[in-house]
């Protein structure tokens, strides 16, 4: 026995001293490299897992630094496995003839970036997964600067790694974020690799079931800032909402021991000041100042400038007010009547996502020939090009947030991704004079669970910034629906024809906007689920809708102003029918439904503005009709291409008229 417990001691000894000598050698062996390199990977990938990006820094485009846009390799990974061993993030390769390699970024896809992946490769138009990207930069060291890796969106997931480590992470596809550097990167070349995956779980926002197509990639302008040691983070800046006869400003100064000086002058106003940053690193302006006001007549901008130590930054800022009366929106405490459209973020001619100037500008100039003053950017934060573009042209601006249909209400992790994607749209464009609403979400069903969940949102805007109305656009469900049908349209369809034919909307979140916005499409969904359930035929059923659709009027529970926030209908270019035949997905009936419509609002009480869907026919895969819809919802005014449908006439001559009659731009 005690033969046995010497021969135990001894293993154990042995084994002790084993491990001892693995970990000194772990530590200090001369390891190959590729592995030392293995275990940083997992160390890094270990301690950076969900790691969120650094709080934003602000005007990343007028920054000193460069862009790392241009053309880089890529790999899809159906499976997301590219991250085993960190072969993907450290872009291992095989060193010998004998070495297995099954991953390899070399000779194979290459992607431009700014750009999304569908439409850049026919095998990804409707590719739902991972993609690894790639991308090698040079890095001069001891310039004293710090230095920052700034993405302006990547759809939806994003993991980042920088020579062969893992930064951190972040979610939500429509908003910009950043990894600080500093220190992690090497003098001469460096590694990027960005795992990106688009694929949605229940609980993300927007859920993985969308009418529009679920574009993925680095979708945005991705670049490395640099920047003093102390710096200028971000600011806000706007009309004092208690007193618009004085501007303030706030400015957030990062990388400071303690307080430091910052200046902000508005040299047109010929305002300047010193202010001096306090424990959080804020410096707070007042001015009593009377700008020209921001307008869409009078889309004026001021220069405004930020210095602390070595560094100057500046941003171009309109000042404005914006409030509710009663059933009115008042712009600088004048009623507006919102001409929009509402407009995907999607470039035309097949370019898939807008990630240019020119294709903002192509977008906003068909908005712009359309007679709007207003653009509904939905249903997500749209590039900050396509905002101050809108913004130097004149175009009041409704942005909102993915909570699209049903997302999980139920959920504390997504009301808390939906805070974080209100938090990122806010931060970048809370100076923009142009942006009047924050949405917080689009059709959302009448539930508790949601009822809840969009208070807490529509209160986290506000605390966020309480400079800005706040809205929503509701789903006309079956409690406005129902009545509706069975008292006014059935009875109608066997020839009882009521004067007026109230809408009611009675859903409890219109208390808890400021402005109340509907979607609607009487003349095409309504009549057509009529139609297709049979009482009577399609054409029937669309006959007495449009010729009653002046007798409808939306009706609110409460004194607020009305927006309606889609109305519309479908038509393929090219696609005819004498108009009599109400041929759904001609262009003759697109147009007759926009006249039907337009007539039926022109009597519609507490109309505050209108946002039709949409602007341009887009891409979707709820789209299945091949010969007609090709994965395209056709509702757009115009094609892809640009091709205009009658009904654009409609609306913009409709415009045309209100403005002669405002007297506006
Ligand atoms: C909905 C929805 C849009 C959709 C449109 C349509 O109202 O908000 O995202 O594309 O209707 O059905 O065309």
């Amino acid at each position: 026995m005690r033969r046995l417990y010497e021969i135990i001691a001894f293993g154990a000894l042995v084994l002790g001293a084993a491990s001892l000598a693995l970990t000194v050698y772990l530590w200090v062996g001369d390891w190959p490299q590729r592995t030392k390199e293995l275990v940083d990977y997992q160390r890094s990938a270990a301690e950076n897992a969900g790691r969120p990006p650094e709080p934003l820094v602000s005007a990343a485009s007028t920054r000193a630094g460069e862009s790392l846009a241009g053309t880089w390799p890529a790999v899809i990974d159906p499976y997301g496995r590219g991250a085993i061993a960190g072969i993907a993030p450290r872009d291992v390769r095989p060193e010998t003839p004998s070495d297995l390699a099954e991953f390899s970024f070399d000779d194979g896809l290459t992607l431009e970036v700014p750009g999304d992946w569908n439409s850049q490769d026919p095998r990804l138009v409707f590719y739902t997964g991972t993609v690894w990207y790639k991308r090698t930069f040079e890095h001069r060291m001891g310039t004293g600067k710090r230095t920052y890796l700034w993405f302006g969106a990547a759809h939806y997931r994003a993991t980042v790694y920088l020579n062969g480590r893992l930064l951190g992470e972040h979610e939500g596809g429509f908003s910009p974020f950043n990894f600080e550097v500093t220190g992690r990167l090497r003098s001469g070349e460096n590694l990027l690799v960005v795992r990106v995956d688009n694929d949605k779980l229940d609980g993300d926002v927007p859920t993985p079931t969308t009418d529009w197509l679920n574009y993925g990639g680095l979708t945005r302008d991705v670049r490395l800032l640099q920047v003093p040691r102390v710096f200028v983070r971000t600011w806000r800046i706007g009309l004092d909402p208690e007193d618009p006869g004085r501007i303030v400003a706030e400015v957030v100064v990062d990388g400071a021991g303690g307080p430091e000086d910052v200046s902000l002058s508005i040299p047109e106003l010929g305002l300047e000041a010193t202010g001096r940053t306090n424990a959080e690193g804020i410096a707070r302006f007042a001015f009593d100042a009377g700008p020209e006001r921001w307008s869409p007549d009078h889309p004026r901008l001021y220069r405004v400038e930020m210095r602390t130590g070595e560094d100057v930054v500046s941003d171009q800022v309109g000042f404005r007010t914006v409030a509710v009366r009663g059933r009115e929106i008042l712009l600088n405490g004048e009623p507006i009547f919102l001409r929009g459209v509402s407009i995907h973020d999607e470039a035309g001619h097949g370019e898939g996502r807008v990630h240019s100037l020119v294709q903002a500008q192509r977008i906003l100039g068909w908005a712009r020939d359309l007679g709007c003053n207003f653009v509904r950017l939905s249903h997500y934060p749209h590039p900050e090009e396509t905002v101050r573009l809108a913004e130097r042209m004149g175009l009041l601006v409704w942005s909102e947030i993915p909570v699209y249909w049903n997302v999980a209400f139920e959920s504390e992790r997504t009301l808390a991704v939906a805070k974080q994607q209100l938090s990122e749209m806010i931060e970048r464009d809370r100076n923009r004079a142009a942006v009047i609403i924050w949405s917080i979400g689009n059709e959302t069903p009448e539930t508790e669970a949601r009822h809840r969940f969009m208070t807490a949102l529509a209160e986290h805007t506000r605390a966020e910034d309480p400079t800005r109305l706040v809205s929503a656009a509701l789903l006309t469900g079956q409690e406005a629906l129902l009545p509706f049908v069975t008292r006014y349209y059935l009875p109608a369809l066997a020839g009882i024809v009521r004067e007026v034919w109230p809408f009611r909307i009675h859903d409890p979140l219109v208390d808890v906007v400021d402005v109340a916005a509907v979607n609607e499409y009487f003349g095409w969904y309504y009549s057509g689920a009529i139609g297709f359930l049979g009482p009577v035929s399609s054409h029937r059923a669309r006959r007495v809708m449009l010729d009653n659709m002046h007798r409808i009027r939306i009706e609110l529970d409460a004194e607020k102003p009305l927006l309606v926030s889609e109305l519309g209908a479908g038509a393929r270019v090219g696609l005819h029918a004498p108009e009599e035949e109400l041929a759904a997905f001609s262009e003759e009936y697109q147009a007759l439904v926009y006249r039907r419509q337009l007539d039926m609002l022109e009597r519609q009480e507490g109309l505050a503005g209108i946002s039709p869907w949409v602007l341009k026919d887009f891409r979707s895969p709820m789209r299945m009709h091949q010969s007609v819809q090709g994965y395209w919802n056709l509702k757009g005014l115009v094609a892809d291409d640009g091709t205009r449908k009658p009904a654009f006439a409609v609306l913009r001559d409709w415009y045309l008229s209100r403005r002669e009659r405002e007297g506006g731009a």
